[in-house]
């Protein structure tokens, strides 16, 4: 499934904004942004730590909008880590080649190459996915952090999942309100790794660091009380107790629907743009980047808890 995948319903459920039991004062401004989801952070310095009525803004703002956008952030890789960290421990990705120097907490998501050796992921988001959902906790959220980009494409697409549960058919709601599916690391590893063969061939340990596990197909996010339809093209294999040519059929229609246009938000970057998402509420996906153009962005990842 691709971004321009044809859409196979229109959404009729308009976004959702819980109104604030109370307005911290503070000096950033959320300004949401048309359609689906997402909302740009004014105001705020990521180089500084944001003060208590900063952060309860830019908390409840990512519950509410699932995307946050903050221009302009001229961090380091160290500042990155320090304000991912506000919202939980982080988490190591399993290939660990990838990482930056001195930052085991921050994944390189670049299609460079020096010497002849990529310095980052360079196929992430290729499929759509919700990060690390293939472990028992998969990500709350994470923050990329651009620090180059390429003159055309490179964009990044999230779809909110709230509302594509929202606007699911009653019969499909009925259907998977109760099932549980596995998702595993490895699902489309050695697809991705026929296609760049530069991905590493993984070590008995990593594999084992990445069993598969299950979780329910519908998710309740444990901070705002939405459901969510919890299932990805890239790491969903199978609906647990279903024949496989039902779970394949099933899975397809979720991935059709989950995906469509008019749930999806495209990020444009800008130079020193940090997006910082809620795993538990989107999908996303990289739109894809010219071979000959360069694209380098920071990652970090924030552990979630265990979906019910
Ligand atoms: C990712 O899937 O985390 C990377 C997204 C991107 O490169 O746009």
């Amino acid at each position: 499934m691709t971004a321009s995948s044809a859409p196979t319903s229109t959404p009729t459920a308009s976004r959702h904004v819980a109104a604030p039991s109370h307005s911290p004062a503070g000096v950033v401004d959320i300004r949401p942004l048309p359609g689906p989801l997402g909302a740009e952070v004014i105001g705020l310095d990521l180089s500084q730590p944001p003060s208590a009525a900063d952060f309860a803004r830019i908390h409840r703002a990512h519950l509410d909008h699932h995307v946050l956008v903050f221009r302009d952030q001229r961090i380091t890789p160290q500042q990155q880590v320090d304000f991912s960290r506000r919202f939980g421990p982080l988490q190591i990705h399993v290939l660990r080649n990838f990482q930056l120097a001195g930052h085991p907490e921050v994944l390189i998501i670049s299609n460079i190459k020096e010497d002849g050796q990529p310095i980052g992921l360079g196929d992430a988001g290729h499929f759509w996915h919700s990060d690390l959902s293939y472990v028992e906790r998969p990500s709350l959220g994470s923050m990329l952090h651009a620090q180059e980009l390429p003159s055309e494409g490179g964009d990044t697409l999230f779809a909110n999942q709230h509302l594509a549960w929202d606007t699911l058919p009653d019969a499909l709601k009925k259907t998977v309100s109760d099932l549980r599916a596995e998702h595993h690391y490895l699902a489309r590893y050695e697809e991705l790794r026929a296609r760049n063969p530069w991905r590493p061939k993984l070590t008995q340990a990593q594999i084992d660091e990445v069993k598969p596990v299950v979780h329910p197909v519908v998710r309740t996010h444990p901070e705002n009380g939405r459901k969510a339809l919890f299932v990805s093209e890239h790491f969903t294999t199978r609906i647990v107790g279903l024949p496989e040519d039902e779970s394949r059929d099933l899975l397809a229609q979720l991935f059709a629907h989950t995906t469509q246009d008019a749930l999806v938000y495209r990020h444009r970057w800008q130079p020193h743009d940090m997006v910082f998402w809620d795993n538990r509420a989107v999908t996303h996906l990289a739109a894809g980047t010219p071979d000959h153009l360069r694209r380098k962005l920071y990652r970090t990842t924030i552990e979630g808890s265990q979906p019910f």
